[in-house]
């Protein structure tokens, strides 16, 4: 939960991450994906916490763009590619099987809701009143905690799985090329950065989004 108002923007990644990521291993691109996502429930925790007044306008902006953009193209890179590679790996293990079933039931009713939740935020992101203050309060804790689950849960089965197994150099190809059609199709590499709120700067101390993954 965030203990402090959150003074965030939604920058471009420059060429430099941009490399950065395109050279990293594909999985840890999950990873950082994952990073974005727990801030956007920070973002919409935040906006929840504030109603019914309304909230920072930019973190509306924010989360409405990562809900309508970034949340599809990340469960497509999954159902598209990493579960399929999964599978194939990990054939006799019913237990994989089942997880990948589960995550992919969760994608589908968290999408539907991430669109709702995105034209019910598009009114605080041009500065309206929400239209049902309360409704939209349940809403967005139940999107949020509901995410952070499904995050937490793939961080700890998913990605330890996607290390042991996939790796055919085959498999890493097929990733790494998916990340980047994804890159350069898309809305491109997007960071979460905290700016400082005295000055509207960039906070490279503060506490942030990091990019790239803590090394394990
Ligand atoms: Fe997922
Ligand atoms: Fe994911």
């Amino acid at each position: 939960m965030p203990s402090q108002p959150l003074h965030l923007r939604l920058v471009e990644a420059d060429e430099a991450i941009s490399n950065l990521v395109d050279a990293m291993d594909p999985i840890s691109a999950f990873e950082v994906d994952h990073v974005l996502k727990l801030g956007l429930c920070d973002v919409l925790e935040s906006i929840a916490d504030a109603l019914p007044h309304t909230a920072d306008t930019s973190l509306a902006t924010i989360a409405v763009r990562i809900l309508r953009n970034g949340l599809p193209e990340h469960v497509a890179l999954e159902e598209g590619h990493l579960f399929p590679l999964l599978r194939r790996r990990n054939a006799g293990d019913q237990s994989c099987q089942k997880i990948l079933l589960q995550l992919e039931h969760e994608h589908g009713s968290d999408e539907a809701f991430a669109y709702e939740i995105a034209d019910e935020l598009e009114q605080i992101a041009e500065a309206k009143a929400p239209k049902n203050a309360e409704m939209l309060g349940y809403m967005l804790r139940g999107f949020f905690v509901s995410l952070r689950r499904h995050i937490r849960w793939e961080n700890a089965t998913v990605i330890p799985l996607a290390r042991r197994t996939l790796t055919a150099e085959a498999d890493i190809t097929q990733l790494r090329e998916a990340v980047a059609a994804r890159t350069l199709t898309g809305d491109g590499l997007q960071i979460l950065e905290t700016v400082s709120a005295a000055n509207g700067n960039r906070d490279p101390g503060g506490p942030g989004y990091p990019l790239v993954p803590n090394e394990k």
